[in-house]
């Protein structure tokens, strides 16, 4: 097999309008918006944040890699140029037909007045045409669903109804025949150069390897010891953004086969590392129910199409969502590297809470690589709840994110699984809570003292998101949330009892 540093550089490699366009020597940080506005001009797609907050940099990126045509809206400014790489590249000077006639989002936003300044609205144009694509051909969204959609994309001038119309409005439209035309020659183009070996670009500026097999990316990492291993560029793409950090080598997980599969069996469900929360959620959601909220919660839309399983376990936030309730749920994380002087791959899996060696400090080895999480099935007899805890429903960090697991037999707890983000430098479990509870009858005596438990378990920090008081109450709070709905009060009613 051809090793990935002898590979030939090839450029980087993408379609838009109409033609194949290759990039030889860009600097491998150049985010996809500093190209469309700086190198191209095409200044129609705004900068708002540029840390993937706002949605004023939305593009839609159309790929063929997992077989069916994709369009998804993205955050072009924390996207990296590399990243387009034989796929498709649409922004929103691209939709209207030749003849100047608009696209049915364009037209609806126009016809709806949703828009005033005018900077949100290339944004929200591009996130409308994903959720277009997305609903051709079938039932128009409800409210809800055009809501969530737009949850990553801010208007801080006209106001939410109008976007919403024209939302609604949009889909009595039909596109131009000129329009379909043009994405069917795109997803053609795409289809025809279907990528099969490692992508490498050179450049003064540093260079970017994007393998296709596990095989390769272990031995171009193993070689590259000193290489940033990216995926979707959503934490990595904010310290080259923000903290202005250059990279000379970069080795992409985003399209490794093997990491991108999902498998699901009677026993686990298993998710690649390079699975995107877009992909993964639903998949969690219907083998376990309690992490619907998060389906909606977790960062936005768009930053959902990029982001990745593994990179938000790799990267190891303390206030990083999946962690608690994967640990809640006794969740192996899946590690492997290329043995270089054996010539042989190693692989090794543990507790995902074992993963956490202190503040941004895990057990990954040198050269080595998260290649997925394994999430075990629960047995029926498992109570399981996920809660996150932030500022703003939409779109934020959690202050506190809670994965609570415990087994009932007979009436008692048999075993228990508690983990909390936000409470430590690390996703944490607690012990002495879980302790307290294993071999009791589940009753409120038994939680007042499972929360008491919980004070010697973490000693939390006080920062922007909340104070250390603040983190407390809500653990507790958490815990005795997952003992009303495990003993049969609905949310509705937790929220009465609240306001009364
Ligand atoms: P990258 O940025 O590509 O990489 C992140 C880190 O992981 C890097 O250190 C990289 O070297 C490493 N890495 C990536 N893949 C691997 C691998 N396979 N093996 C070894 N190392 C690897 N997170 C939340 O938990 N909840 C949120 O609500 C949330 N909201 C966000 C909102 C915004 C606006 C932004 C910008 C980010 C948000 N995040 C959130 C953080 C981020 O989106 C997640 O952590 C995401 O899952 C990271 O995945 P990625 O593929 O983009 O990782
Ligand atoms: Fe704000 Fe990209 S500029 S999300
Ligand atoms: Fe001004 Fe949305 S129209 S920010």
């Amino acid at each position: 097999m051809v090793h990935s540093t002898q590979t030939a550089a090839t450029g980087i490699r993408f379609y838009r309008r109409g033609a194949w366009h290759t990039l030889d020597g860009i600097t491998p940080t150049r985010t996809v918006l500093q190209y469309l506005r700086e190198d191209c001009g095409h200044t129609g797609t705004k900068e708002g944040c540029a840390e993937g907050d706002c949605g004023a940099c939305t593009v839609i990126v159309s790929d063929v890699c997992t077989g069916a045509p994709r369009h998804q809206a993205v955050n072009a400014c924390i996207a990296l140029v590399p990243g387009l790489h034989g796929k498709a590249l649409t922004t929103v000077e691209d939709l209207a037909d030749a003849n100047g006639a608009l696209h049915p989002v364009q037209q609806a936003m126009v016809d709806c007045h949703a828009s005033q300044c005018g900077f949100c609205t290339p944004g929200f144009v591009m996130a409308l045409y994903e959720l277009y694509q997305l609903h051709a051909g079938k039932a128009v969204p409800t409210r809800q669903q055009i809501n969530d959609a737009l949850a990553g994309n801010l208007c801080r001038c006209t106001g939410y109804r109008p976007i919403v119309d024209a939302a609604v409005q949009m889909f009595a439209q039909r596109e131009s025949a000129e329009h379909i035309a043009r994405r069917s020659n795109t997803i053609k183009a795409l289809q025809g150069n279907a990528r099969k070996s490692v992508a490498v670009l050179d450049s003064p500026a540093g260079r970017w390897f994007a393998p296709r097999k596990l095989t390769e990316l272990l031995r171009c990492v193993a070689h590259h010891p000193d290489a940033r291993i990216v995926a979707g560029t959503t934490d990595v793409g904010l310290w080259i953004t923000k903290q202005l950090r250059t990279f000379g080598k970069l080795v992409s997980v985003a399209e490794v086969a093997e990491l991108r599969q999902v498998r699901v069996s009677r026993k686990a469900v298993s998710l690649g590392a390079a699975v995107t929360w877009s992909e993964a959620l639903p998949h969690l959601v219907q083998h376990f129910p309690a992490m619907a909220e998060l389906l909606r919660r977790f960062a936005s839309p768009l930053i959902r199409n990029s982001a990745t399983v593994g990179g938000n376990l790799a990267n190891g936030s303390p206030i990083g969502d999946s962690m608690p309730a994967f640990i809640a749920l006794g969740a192996q994380i899946e590690l492997a590297r290329w043995d270089l002087q054996r010539g042989v791959m190693e692989n090794r899996s543990m507790p995902l809470e074992d993963f956490y060696l202190a503040y941004q400090k895990t057990a990954l080895r040198t050269s080595e690589v998260v290649t997925g999480v394994r999430v075990p099935i629960l047995a029926a007899d498992t109570h399981f709840r996920t809660y996150k805890i932030s500022k703003r429903f939409d779109q934020d960090i959690s202050a506190v994110a809670a994965g609570i697991a415990w087994r009932m037999q007979q009436g008692r707890i048999t075993s228990a699984r508690i983990a909390f983000g936000g409470m430590a430098a690390t996703p944490k479990r607690a012990m002495g809570c879980e302790a307290s509870l294993v071999g009791q009858v589940l009753n409120q005596a038994t939680i007042t003292r499972a929360q008491a438990a919980l004070e010697a378990d973490f000693a939390p920090l006080s920062d922007m998101r909340a104070s250390a008081d603040y983190r407390r109450v809500v653990a507790r709070n958490l815990l005795q949330r997952a003992y009303l709905e495990a003993t049969g009060v609905s949310a509705p009613s937790l929220h009465a009892g609240v306001h009364a």
